[in-house]
């Protein structure tokens, strides 16, 4: 499977588990790596002093490349640059910001940089601002999310014609099939979020994982785009915010009912009323929670067997 994605990360397979706050540190970044995707450490929900140890950790456990996912949002980001930097890791993602920012400087100084967008605009800035690859994440992917609501369906080609850099595909790929499907679009490699937060080795809480397997499909919504749209499980916080919204809210009743921390207690915490359970629409095909190698297994097993069958469609 060698392509443009695997000779720019030194990677097996063209498959990156997406960074996740709450859901990815150092065991399944390293897990991912090891089983030959590329494992990124979501850096957006961890203190600087702590992702310098998952750095660490993740170092020992795996030989093989891994990064780190830098939400832009971040507000002590100098600090979580320099521990990128002096910690030597190889490859950022950076998302939810402005590609021009971070770019130039994580270039000079060797770093592979790939900036997530969910437009068409956006990705022409991510290659004019000197990024190596963008990933293009649509409507149904888990957690923050573009206001356009464009599908990866749709965003994966309007990107590929304009753009010369590599196309890595996001939203709604849980499976080989989901993966062909991408590559079939113009895409050069796919990053997965929702898959791998039902994992093993996920960071998620316990009540979290068995939850993405109990999501059908309508179990999840964008919602308070006003602040930053999010995809999230309809659960008693998110009518909480379909309530508010019939009262015709200001941003400040939006960020006072949001209050601080939900996304943890949610996601990490496990509390699944007045938590923030962010997902993506695919987690209706996720029936188990198994380990990421099992995972990528399955997925490049799927892929080959589609790939031949097709050819006779
Ligand atoms: C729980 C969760 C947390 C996420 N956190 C981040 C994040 O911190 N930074 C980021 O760039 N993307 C984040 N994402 C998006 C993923 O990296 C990935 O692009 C997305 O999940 C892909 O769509 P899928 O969920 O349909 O696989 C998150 C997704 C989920 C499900």
């Amino acid at each position: 499977m060698q392509n443009k994605i695997t000779q720019l990360f030194n990677i097996k397979y063209p498959i990156i588990q997406g960074g996740m706050i709450w859901v990815s540190g150092w065991k399944l970044a390293s897990a991912v790596s090891n089983a030959g995707g590329l494992g990124l450490i979501g850096a957006g929900s961890m203190y600087p002093d702590v992702l310098r140890e998952h750095i660490q950790k993740c170092k020992k456990a795996t030989d093989k490349p891994f990064g780190v996912n830098v939400p832009m949002l971040y507000p002590d980001i100098e600090k979580i640059m320099d521990i990128i930097i002096e910690e030597d890791v190889k490859i950022v993602f950076t998302s939810a910001g402005n590609p021009k920012t971070w770019t130039s400087h994580l270039k000079e100084k060797g770093i592979t940089v790939v900036h997530v967008v969910s437009s068409v605009k956006f990705a022409l800035k991510s290659e004019a601002a000197g990024v190596d690859a963008v990933v293009c994440e649509g409507f149904e992917a888990g957690g923050h999310n573009g206001r356009e609501e464009t599908t990866t369906l749709t965003l994966i080609p309007m990107v590929k014609q304009e753009v010369k850099i590599p196309v890595i595909s996001a939203g709604g790929i849980g499976s080989g099939r989901g993966m062909l499907a991408a590559m079939i679009l113009g895409a050069d490699g796919v990053q997965i979020g929702s898959r791998f937060a039902a994992t093993i080795e996920s960071s998620a809480h316990d009540n979290f994982k068995k939850t993405i397997v109990a999501v059908k499909d309508g179990g999840t919504q964008l919602t308070l785009k006003e602040l930053a749209p999010v995809r999230l499980v309809k659960n008693k916080f998110y009518n909480e915010v379909q309530e508010l919204y019939q009262t015709n809210p200001s941003i400040e009743d939006i960020k006072e009912l949001l209050g601080r921390a939900r996304a943890k207690k949610g996601m990490f915490e496990g509390d699944l009323e007045d938590g923030e359970l962010e997902i993506g629409q695919i987690a209706g095909i996720i029936n188990d929670i198994k380990s990421a190698k099992e995972v990528i297994e399955e997925i490049v097993t799927e892929y080959e067997e589609v790939k031949l069958s097709v050819a006779n469609l």
